[in-house]
């Protein structure tokens, strides 16, 4: 279900919930307050605010120390990206207007692209082979930021939950996938 979006998981939790009450309340009435089933449904009813409490939980980005580089600036960095995804996935699902936002999301953009500097200027330094594929990848990923900020700009807020799952799966997939590649030679240079 984490890969449905928040307001899809709503109307698929709202359908459930009121076939739920009807159904307790037609149970009540032909079986009665003595039969377990109407009783059973209302069991069914009470779990569902669990059920959106846990994937609401799901939906954030937790730190771990696997995605750890070995190297502390830039694990300052992808922590305070995570955080950053974080507060912009809270302003989208809280719907807290356009500006606080648009302000998140500028927020990641912006710190996005100059950690992606950072990184790209010690691969320079440590003469890390697969620099180029690697900052193509990175401008890769800018460009399709790029692409989503015009589609914001025309579809407004239903552009956001893309937006947001697709900055979250890159992001964490790409601190603990490519950008592993480089910690044992940053790691060896002493980066710090
Ligand atoms: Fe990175
Ligand atoms: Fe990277």
């Amino acid at each position: 279900m984490s890969k449905m979006s928040r307001t899809t998981k709503m109307m698929f939790l709202a359908l459930i919930a009121g076939t739920l009450l009807v159904a307790i309340v037609l149970t009540f009435i032909a079986l009665g307050v003595f039969h377990p089933v109407p009783w059973l449904l209302v069991a069914s009813l009470l779990i569902i605010p669990f059920l959106l409490s846990r994937s609401e939980k799901q939906d954030f980005v937790v730190w771990k120390d696997e995605y750890s580089v070995g190297v502390d600036s830039l694990d300052d960095d992808h922590r305070k990206l995570l955080n950053l995804i974080n507060n912009f996935q809270t302003a989208v699902r809280y719907r807290t207007g356009k500006a606080f936002e648009k302000e998140a999301l500028d927020e990641v953009v912006a710190y996005t692209k100059y950690h992606f500097e950072r990184e790209e200027k010690m691969m320079l330094e440590t003469g890390y082979p697969q620099y180029e594929a690697h900052k193509e990848i990175h401008r890769a990923m800018i460009e399709k930021i790029d692409g989503f900020l015009i589609d914001y700009s025309e579809r407004g807020y239903e552009a956001l939950e893309d937006i947001s799952l697709y900055l979250k799966d890159w992001l964490v997939n790409h601190i603990n996938g490519t950008d592993q590649e480089y910690s044992a030679l940053f790691k060896e240079k002493g980066l710090k």
